[in-house]
């Protein structure tokens, strides 16, 4: 259900995160992928902890991608069994920091547990004002576009925006992303938020993501600082 709430109280930024790397960092160290997914859980919640301390408003976090079904099963499965385990685990946290925590992407595919999770994670942290937390799972920015597309075709509907937050199940509506980072090397966007991101600043750094933490979130945020941002516009 999509409510006009406003996300959080705060002033401040939409930062959002591609969470990328666990693969190579498990690779460096001779261990099995799945070791990677399980560093970053340390990774994200150090992030998150800082996050709040920060003038962010809202935090949107990848971490699954609708091209992700195309890994090795196993893998798959993996990342599953973390994001089952995570999401009551990171809702626990968020009550104590006063975090609404939510997840975009589709549910019609995602195992079970994961949406009996998700379900109850968002609603126990709907209240949450300090943050807005969200999980981008079983996420595709092009089909969340090409179905609100389709959508206010059909109705006739002008309200472009409403529709592509249907299209992802935003619980309400977030401002464009301010500043994008991605982890692990990468200098692309796999198909997310790719609307949201129109004048978002780009920040890309090698550390992969098990590497990360609020000190790199430090980083980035001052790179951003530094950038001037015109939307179009002539500096005065
Ligand atoms: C990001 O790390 C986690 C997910 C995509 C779920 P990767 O698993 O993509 O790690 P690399 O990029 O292969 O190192
Ligand atoms: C993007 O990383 C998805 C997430 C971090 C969840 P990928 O590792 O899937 O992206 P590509 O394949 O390098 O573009
Ligand atoms: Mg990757």
């Amino acid at each position: 259900m999509i409510t006009e709430t406003p996300t959080t109280t705060n002033d401040g930024l939409h930062v959002a995160i591609i969470m990328d790397g666990n693969g190579r960092w498990a690779n460096k160290r001779n261990l099995p992928r799945s070791a990677g997914h399980h560093a970053g859980i340390r990774s994200l919640r150090d992030t998150v902890e800082a996050a709040v301390q920060r003038p962010i408003h809202t935090l949107t976090l990848y971490a699954f991608s609708s091209d992700n079904w195309q890994r090795p099963q196993s893998e798959v499965r993996t990342l599953m069994r973390i994001l089952a385990a995570q999401l009551p685990a990171q809702a626990a946290n968020c009550v104590r920091q006063n975090i609404r925590l939510s997840v975009i992407g589709r549910r019609d595919r995602l195992p079970e547990p994961v949406i009996q999770a998700l379900i109850r994670a968002e609603a126990r942290t709907m209240h949450g004002t300090s943050l807005h937390l969200r999980f981008a799972l079983d996420y595709s920015a092009r089909d969340s576009l090409s179905r609100a597309a389709q959508h206010v075709g059909n109705n006739g509907n002008g309200d472009f925006l409403h529709a592509l937050m249907r299209a992802y199940n935003a619980d309400c509506p977030v401002p464009d992303v301010d500043l994008l980072i991605r982890t692990g090397g990468e200098q692309r966007l796999s198909d997310f938020l790719l609307w949201e991101c129109a004048y978002a600043e780009l920040y890309f750094t090698p550390d992969y993501w098990p590497d990360f933490n609020g000190m790199k979130l430090d980083d980035a945020l001052d790179v951003f600082e530094k950038r001037q941002r015109r939307f179009g516009t002539i500096p005065v």
